[in-house]
Formats: structure tokens, sequence, C-alpha cells
């Protein structure tokens, strides 16, 4: 399973790369509207620091901008995946950009049958939003689970990308569905390496340690 840093924050990103963990990055308009720089320039920093997919959304809504943008942010740098909304026109573009080798990320999928016709179209990964679904009481794991069932039975080679981690459970429950990435802010990718009980057993054996004669 992979772990996607979901950031366009270069502090993060740099510290999150050195836990090794880092497989690849997410970022939508929202987290590169708070960064106050130019978005080429964020990606091309984010490329020199991960090795790995980095998700770079079009604006456009129309099918030919979307695919005049991905050919812009794709000739940035190779390892540049278009993040496409679940739209009707993203979906032509879609059917275009998959024609032309370019790797996609279809965004803001909120059902199976949104993620079977991102598959269908040869997406390269989907992005099911499970934290702002259960922001409205329905349960976004469910929906990963039904994905990974549904990509299953037909052998899509399609990515289940889990977006919207909001926490620790997220990631437990997406590793269990058998989804190929989740990613998550900072915050969470931290909190996935900490136990209280681990901080309690550590410092008996520390304090236990003292306790041992120190020379021979
Ligand atoms: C990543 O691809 C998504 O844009 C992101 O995970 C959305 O997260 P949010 O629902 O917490 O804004």
């Amino acid at each position: 399973m992979k772990f996607f840093l979901d950031t366009a924050n270069i502090e993060e990103i740099r510290n999150a790369a050195e836990y090794g963990l880092i497989d690849g990055v997410t970022t939508n308009p929202s987290l590169v509207s708070k960064e106050k720089r130019p978005f080429k320039d964020v990606l091309l920093e984010i490329a020199r620091i991960v090795d790995g997919p980095i998700s770079a959304e079009v604006v456009s809504t129309d099918a030919a901008g979307i695919v005049r943008e991905a050919y812009e942010l794709a000739g940035l740098h190779n390892n540049i995946v278009i993040k496409i909304p679940m739209i009707k026109e993203g979906m032509k573009a879609l059917k275009q950009l998959s024609a032309d080798g370019i790797r996609t990320n279809v965004t803001l999928i909120f059902s199976c049958n949104q993620a079977l016709i991102a598959a269908k179209l040869g997406a390269t990964y989907i992005s099911p939003f499970v934290g702002r679904f259960d922001d409205i009481s329905e349960v976004g794991m469910d929906l990963v689970a039904d994905i990974a069932r549904i990509f299953s039975n037909y052998q899509f080679p399609t990515q289940i990308l889990v977006a919207s981690c909001r926490n620790p459970l997220h990631i437990r429950e997406a590793a269990l569905s058998g989804a190929h990435i989740a990613t998550m802010p900072f915050t969470v990718l931290e909190q996935l390496l900490k136990h209280p009980l681990t901080d309690i057993g550590l410092a008996r054996f520390l304090k236990d340690w003292e306790k041992v004669p120190k020379t021979v």
C-alpha cells in the first residue's frame, strides 16, 4: 500500500520525506491557494523532493480546456499526474488523455458508478473522498470497499487512491479494503506512528535501564 502526502506545503513534504514513507503527493486548488505561490513553481519544487506521482488538478471545466491544461502540466515533469474532476466534460477529456498516454487521477468521486465510469475511460487513479462523505453522515469507507470489489470483479487496472483522509482509522480501513493508496495530511501521517502504550513502554524500559550497573 502506498502513502501519498496530501499537501502543497514544501516544509511538510520535506519533513514527511525524511521518514522515507512518502510514495507521492496530491494537491488540489484549495491546498495550492494556501501557499501564495505560482502553481507551477510549487509543482517543480515538490518534484525535486519526492520521486513519485504528483497530482496536479486542472481548473478548466470544458473538455478542450482540460486537455490543454493537462498537456501544460504534464509537460512540466514526468511525475505529474493530471487530476480531473468527475464531470461530463472531464470524462470526455479523460478518454482523450488516456488514449494519449497521459496519467490521470479522477477526483471528487462519491459513488461506485462514478468510479466505474472513470475506470472504463482509462483513469490511472480514482479518488473517493472518504472524509467529505463522513461529514454528511455517509460511511466513506463503505464506498471504498465497494469500489475495490467492483474493480476486482472486472480486473480494472485503475488504482484506488483514498482521499480526504482525516484520521488514522481512515488509513487502517483503506488498507483493509485493499485500496492501493491513501493520501493524507502530514498530521495524519504523524498520528500513524504514535501509540500511547509504545510511549509508556519505552519510558518504563529507559527508567529500568537506569538501574543497570554502568561499569563492569
Ligand atoms: C486529495 O486528493 C483531495 O483533494 C483531498 O484529500 C481532499 O481532502 P479534504 O476533504 O480534507 O479537503
